[in-house]
């Protein structure tokens, strides 16, 4: 008998929020020269924030494990496939079309914040803005996809999955939940993020005008 079971344990849920809130904040404040320091900062953030969901897809709950959900282009098309017939296949953690997505969010993060991390120390030039940009702009799209996707699908079966990526909870039999929230992991990697805001404010902002200096340079000598 199906029931309401823990899919999604507390550190992937403040991953996916943090993470959601850091790209949409770093990308607004991409264009201001006022709000770099910010933008510089969230971006950070989304890079600490996506090395914490590597370690987790190996050391995660059950769904959460990259061995669970990352599947090849054949259980993608198949999945894909089903949708169109009478019985669409359902899985309790991350379709493997929504799994192919997340992997491309986490490279294009990666991409994106490594790139921009390059831009801001004044490594490359105006071409490594530009790839930067292309990056972000790659990321914002794959986003609005990814929201699509989980709008069709939760339409599809039934069941709304942002409400589960909030609740961790999800229909399912007893067999299938996850043991426990893993609260101390959650702890730990909120106390990174506060502990990164923090010294970001009252120390590394110094760090921060330092590589702005030094980009300020590289431009003088550009000109
Ligand atoms: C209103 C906005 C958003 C909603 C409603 C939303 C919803 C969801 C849901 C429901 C899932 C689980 C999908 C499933 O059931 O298989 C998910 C996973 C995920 N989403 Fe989003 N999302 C949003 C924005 C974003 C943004 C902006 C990003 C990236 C910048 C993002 C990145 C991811 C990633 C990486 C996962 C995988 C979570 C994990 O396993 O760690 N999402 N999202």
């Amino acid at each position: 008998m199906k029931q309401r079971i823990l899919v999604w344990d507390l550190p992937t849920r403040l991953f996916h929020w943090t993470l959601a809130l850091s790209f949409a904040g770093a990308y607004l404040t991409a264009e201001s020269e006022r709000w770099r320091d910010i933008h510089v900062l969230l971006g950070y953030t989304m890079l600490g924030l996506i090395g914490f969901r590597l370690v987790w897809g190996i050391a995660g709950t059950r769904y959460a494990r990259f061995a669970e959900f990352v599947r090849g282009p054949s259980a993608v098309t198949r999945y894909l496939r089903s949708l169109a017939g009478p019985q669409p296949e359902h899985y309790v953690g991350h379709n493997p079309a929504g799994a192919a997505f997340i992997v491309l969010l986490l490279l294009l993060g990666i991409a994106s914040g490594a790139s921009g991390w390059m831009v801001f120390e004044g490594i490359g030039g105006e071409w490594l803005e530009e790839v930067h940009e292309f990056f972000s702009n790659a990321m914002l799209a794959a986003v609005a996809v990814h929201i699509l996707g989980v709008i069709a699908s939760s339409r599809l079966h039934g069941e709304n999955l942002a409400l589960a990526m909030i609740t961790g909870r999800k229909q399912g039999h007893a067999g299938q939940a996850i043991p426990g929230n893993r609260p101390l992991a959650a702890l730990l990697l909120l106390a990174g993020l506060l502990g990164f805001w923090g010294w970001s404010v009252y120390d590394g902002g110094a760090s921060f005008d330092t590589a702005q200096a030094s980009r300020e340079v590289q431009e003088d000598d550009d000109d």
